[in-house]
């Protein structure tokens, strides 16, 4: 970017030169053999015309690529978003991934997944953009933190390995995103106004935090990944060629296909070459002028032979792959929605000025069943972070007395803000593209109004001046905090909580003061993003119960009645910590406000994110990451642990790489890029045809390949070898298993976390607990108990050699300890290899 290297903090991004071909790994042998066949037939602007899309506001979905209808192949429609289908409706509006995250429930990651991958699937959707694991949750103020399932790469790891599974069992490709180190909203993106920031991150905090998540979604089989914004360690993720080619399509094995995050490619050769497969959506710097970094741009560098035919060879089949990998040559329904409006009939290409209009919107219902898992995981989410003499869950004979505007519905209507950029009601998710239309909502209010008729409601965040209590009266308060996506600012919130702060909104904390002035028990309901300070009001003595509710979705009241009136006990975990004060942070993890480029952000804090640097640095939180309550209590005991696979330092030699599809590599004709004879073609849409194909063949290229720019391929990593890396990183290495028991006098479900501290004999500073596994139990009756058995993996101990290049484990996994518990600071038995295990 012009910037000298000391200005640049020395972080810098290797070349990795060239991108490696897919189809190596034997779970899409017959998906690429498949390709092949279609591939091999295609003429040059076939293939281009899979690779780019057709332009903003081309179409129906937020990007759709061009079609090769000779071989069946439709315009691919892709669409947001992580919690339902954006921009339509008769979909449901699913709780969001922080929620996901809380309810630490592998089967209700799973059946969500699978919910969303049937809507997507009902309304014609070919690849799903979600889920997000990036952000990891790095910056408590970060915008779209909510968008992923929590501050730990573990968690994010399970909840994104379980949604793709679900999501890609109804045939939806799913797409992870955003790889990698976008973790703030402001100056996120490069364009012709700004150069994006860059998360400088060394290598083991990579492999060890922000990659983990991803090599457990790519292990999961995800069939496509969605590059970031910013740039990592001062290169492009859209053209960072090690990481799309060096990290994800080599040491990872991934075999699907890479495409940009929308208007974030900056370069059309050079994103090629780093391995970039499919652009989106499909606009050059300035989008709806007709231009393109690709489409017809990438046919000249095929012709003119800045870019290998081998490179586009390789996007293409990656692509249709993964389009028969997942069956969607079969029985696949095209795009029956518009994303551009909700009306029957409009304009088939908005982003013209002469565009066709037809019929846009068959208004297809795809909700099915669906509100049910919907409410399971709002309610499973729920979070009891206190609950003093008691106090929940209530009686409908309560009095109950409702205060906030969290409680109620948008004055304005559910839907009336743009992708939810306002926070006016109770708060459902958070802003931007990954949030869907709601197709109803049911406010706390309404909920608690349908179950009792002792309930007044004043949904108002002023405290009314009038108001006086008995001892029997209860308040419930409610509370927001909200964050979202940086192209919609709310509140002088650009995405980012700059303004808010890790505050409740609309004086929340001085209503719940007020209210504790007055009543002598009040019930805190929170419905927030992520983190949030609670020290103006924790310890008043008449604040008795709270609840983070998370971001429930439609479903928001009926789940919380399930909870608060006690038909099940809250049973959500915290997906990250809630500190004392935000000065307890490491002051790393700040929103970076500077201006101008190059704004750098030094992930200094390196591996000790959340508890983790919390626990290492003995500072004291008010909940601890993986706190919860529950209405009953349960009892820990008989821990087991097994060794199953004896760990050696480094893992057995990776498997050797399966062939890839072989084409020849001449530079097609000329001819093959000229525009059909009486083509129609649409004002400013993006196709792959050139007026003067021969032109572009006799054009020398004057393009400078970057530095390290090679075509001999690289030698495979020894860290790879399969999806996710090499597969002995997912050998069992120890079973623990143990007994939970509700000693308590209600039923309620448990959630076993498991912390591994690895020896200081590894040689390198290690965390003190890293959560690497969970189960949670179905409903315990009281008195009842179940024997959970929990599979460590040889990665789950292992740390990241920079040297070496591989993954390090303790040699039988001496000196390893494991940890069972209720939290990260609520341990209740301790393993350690070679000794007996005991009770904290
Ligand atoms: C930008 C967002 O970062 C990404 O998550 C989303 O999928 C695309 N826009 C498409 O809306």
């Amino acid at each position: 970017m012009g910037a000298s290297t000391s200005s640049l903090g020395g972080y810098a991004s290797p070349p990795y030169y060239p991108a490696p071909n897919g189809g190596w790994v034997s779970d899409w042998t017959d998906a690429y053999a498949k390709a092949y066949d279609v591939v091999s037939n295609m003429t040059l602007v076939e293939k281009v015309n899979l690779t780019t899309g057709t332009g903003i506001y081309m179409g129906p979905c937020v990007g759709q690529t061009g079609s090769a209808p000779r071989f069946g192949i439709p315009n691919l429609c892709l669409q947001d978003s992580p919690l339902g289908i954006r921009d339509t409706d008769f979909n449901t509006a699913f709780p969001a991934g922080i929620t996901v995250g809380a309810t630490f429930d592998k089967a209700l990651m799973y059946a969500r997944g699978e919910a969303l991958g049937e809507e997507a699937r009902g309304k014609g959707v070919n690849v799903q953009l979600g889920p997000v694991v990036g952000p990891l949750g790095r910056k408590p103020r970060g915008g779209r933190i909510w968008e992923g399932f929590g501050a730990d790469p573990t968690l994010q790891a399970i909840g994104a390995y379980q949604t793709i599974q679900g999501m890609q069992s109804t045939g939806v490709i799913a797409c992870l995103k955003h790889f990698i180190g976008y973790e703030q909203e402001m100056y996120r993106m490069t364009s012709v106004l700004q150069t994006g920031y860059s998360s400088n991150i060394d290598d083991r905090t990579l492999h060890e935090m922000y990659l983990w998540p991803f090599a457990e979604g790519v292990r999961a089989g995800v069939g496509s990944v969605m590059m970031a914004y910013n740039q990592v360690n001062n290169s492009d993720c859209s053209q960072n060629s090690l990481l799309i080619s060096g990290i994800l399509k080599d040491e990872l094995g991934f075999q699907g296909f890479v495409v940009t995050d929308w208007l974030g490619q900056i370069g059309g050769v050079s994103s090629a070459l780093a391995g970039l497969d499919m652009s989106m959506p499909g606009d050059g710097a300035v989008p709806l002028l007709g231009d393109s970094y690709w489409m017809y741009d990438l046919t000249t560098a095929i012709l003119n032979g800045s870019v290998p035919v081998e490179r586009l060879n390789d996007m293409v089949t990656r692509i249709v792959a993964t389009w028969y990998q997942f069956g969607q040559d079969e029985d696949y329904p095209l795009p029956n929605f518009s994303s551009n409006t909700l009306d029957a009939t409009g304009a088939l290409y908005p982003g013209s000025l002469f565009s066709p209009s037809g019929v846009v919107n068959e208004f297809i219902n795809v909700q099915g069943n669906h509100n049910i898992t919907a409410r399971a995981v709002a309610r499973d989410g729920i979070t009891m972070l206190k609950n003093d003499d008691n106090t929940l869950p209530l009686t409908t004979d309560d009095s109950l007395f409702i205060f906030g505007t969290d409680a109620g519905a948008n004055p304005d209507g559910i839907n009336s803000c743009t992708d939810m950029g306002c926070n006016s009601g109770v708060l459902t998710m958070g802003w931007g593209s990954g949030t869907s239309r709601l197709p109803y909502l049911i406010t706390p209010q309404e909920a608690i109004g349908n179950v009792t008729s002792n309930a007044e409601f004043y949904i108002t965040d002023t405290f009314p001046s009038d108001i006086t209590a008995t001892d029997s009266d209860i308040a419930i308060v409610f509370l927001s905090a909200d964050s979202g996506e940086n192209y919609i600012t709310v509140d002088g919130n650009p995405g980012d909580r700059l303004e808010a702060g890790l505050y409740s909104w609309y004086s929340g904390d001085e209503l719940v003061q007020a209210a504790a002035a007055v009543y002598s028990t009040v019930v805190v309901v929170i419905h927030t993003v992520g983190p949030i300070i609670l020290e103006q009001w924790i310890d008043l003595p008449s604040v008795k119960a709270v609840l983070i509710a998370h971001l429930p979705g439609q479903e928001a009241g009926n789940s919380l009645v399930d909870v608060l009136f006690g038909d099940y006990s809250p049973s959500g975990h915290m997906p990250y910590t809630i500190p004392i004060s935000e000065s307890d942070y490491p002051s790393s993890v700040s929103l970076i406000d500077q201006w101008p480029a190059p704004i750098q952000d030094n992930f200094t804090e390196g591996i000790y994110l959340d508890y983790r640097y919390f626990v290492a640095n003995n500072i004291a939180v008010r909940y601890p990451f993986g706190h919860g309550l529950s209405y009953t209590t349960f009892h820990y005991s008989d821990p087991v642990l097994t060794t199953v696979t004896p760990l050696s330092q480094y893992p057995p030699t990776r498997p050797i790489k399966g062939p890839t599809p072989m084409y020849a590599t001449t530079v097609p004709p000329a001819s093959q890029a000229a525009w059909p004879t009486n083509f129609d073609s649409v004002f400013q849409y993006l196709y792959p045809y050139l007026d003067d194909p021969d032109s572009a063949t006799t054009t020398t290229p004057a393009y400078p390949y970057p530095t390290g720019y090679s075509t001999t391929p690289q030698t495979p990593p020894r860290s790879g070898g399969a999806e996710g890396g090499n597969p002995a990183l997912w050998d069992v290495a120890f079973t623990l298993s143990l007994t939970v028991t509700n000693n308590g006098t209600r039923p309620g479900r448990a959630v076993a976390q498991v912390y591994v501290e690895l020896p200081s004999g590894l040689g390198l500073d290690t965390p003190p607990l890293q959560l690497r596994q969970f189960e949670k139990t179905d409903i315990l009756e009281a008195g009842e108990s179940v024997v959970l058995s929990m599979n460590l993996t040889r990665k789950d101990f292992s740390v990241w050699d920079v040297v070496v290049q591989d993954w390090l484990a303790p040699v039988d996994g001496a000196g390893v300890k494991l940890f069972a518990g209720e939290s990260s600071a609520d341990l209740r038995l301790v393993c350690e290899v070679g000794a007996d295990c005991s009770t904290v």
